[in-house]
């Protein structure tokens, strides 16, 4: 084994919120030593948000980035993926030759990424390769945050609650997406999780919500237990726990899902164009 010891420039970190998220200069993502790999890690896991500007990255650099962090999830439906790169999803309004080189409007909506898994994902990267000059953004919830804020007769009621997903029950409201093959629906069964998660690298609790795939709250009938994940959804993304991202090209952005609520903002795409690369790191199932 060699341990890459090459002198590199010192890391200019830099909070980006009170609470969540961190602003790393001074890397590059393409050439990554274990030292300097040792210390996003670290702030992955205290900041929740990492910003990684100025990179430039091939489709093969970005994801030896992303396997450092762990196994890559990739994609049953492989039309937007890249040709060769089943874990490097596209998000984009090009096309070429008519037909749309990635998915668009994407991730409108409070969530974690594949929280109706059993193994909801534990971190996803995006890379800005073209980014509109306004609209686009991406907001980050602090879960953590937002459940310390909690008052704790509030936590004691929550604390060992479940949240129940159903990704078919969420497909099948969406007129714009064709409907799930019989494979297709036995890969995604609903699933349980628990409301209240606990950091494994940190030990914080965060509130394991979202909108979307979410359909209730095990042992409260609906549309009691809806209502009151809802309640807990416009909660948690006040202003004082969001974060705005607004994407400048060449941006990295990874996120921990396992602590954060993310969503994505429209922009006016008759205007603009916006090319990003998308990987996702698999997760465990959330204790
Ligand atoms: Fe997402």
């Amino acid at each position: 084994m060699t341990l890459n010891t090459a002198p590199h420039r010192p890391l200019e970190m830099r909070p980006l919120s009170k609470k969540l998220g961190v602003e790393i200069r001074g890397v590059d993502l393409a050439d990554l030593d274990d030292a300097v790999f040792a210390k996003l890690k670290e702030a992955f896991d205290i900041h929740g948000v990492v910003v990684l500007p100025g990179q430039k990255l091939t489709p093969e650099e970005l994801r030896a980035f992303g396997r450092r962090f762990g196994p890559l999830e990739t994609h049953t439906l492989l039309q937007y993926t890249l040709p060769d790169y089943p874990e490097i999803y596209v998000l984009s309004n090009l096309e070429e030759n008519g037909k749309p080189l990635g998915a668009h409007n994407e991730g409108i909506g409070w969530h974690t990424d594949l929280s109706y898994k059993e193994r909801p994902v534990m971190a996803t990267m995006l890379y800005g390769i073209m980014c509109p000059p306004e609209g686009g953004d991406t907001l980050f919830a602090d879960m953590s945050a937002a459940w310390d804020a909690l008052p704790e007769a509030r936590k004691a009621e929550l604390d060992g609650k479940k949240i129940q997903h159903s990704y078919q029950k969420w497909m099948a409201t969406r007129a714009d997406r064709a409907p799930l093959t019989e494979e297709q629906k036995a890969k995604t069964p609903d699933v349980t999780h628990p409301l209240v998660r606990t950091h494994p690298a940190t030990g914080r609790k965060s509130l394991f919500i979202g909108t979307g795939t979410v359909y209730g709250l095990e042992g409260v009938s609906n549309p009691e237990g809806k209502r009151i994940v809802d309640e807990l959804v416009d909660y948690a993304t006040g202003e004082d726990f969001v974060l705005v991202h607004k994407w400048t090209e060449g941006d990295v952005v990874m996120w921990d899902n396992r602590r954060t609520l993310h969503t994505g903002t429209l922009f006016d795409d008759t205007k603009y164009k916006r090319h990003i690369h998308r990987m996702m790191v698999q997760g465990d199932v959330p204790a």
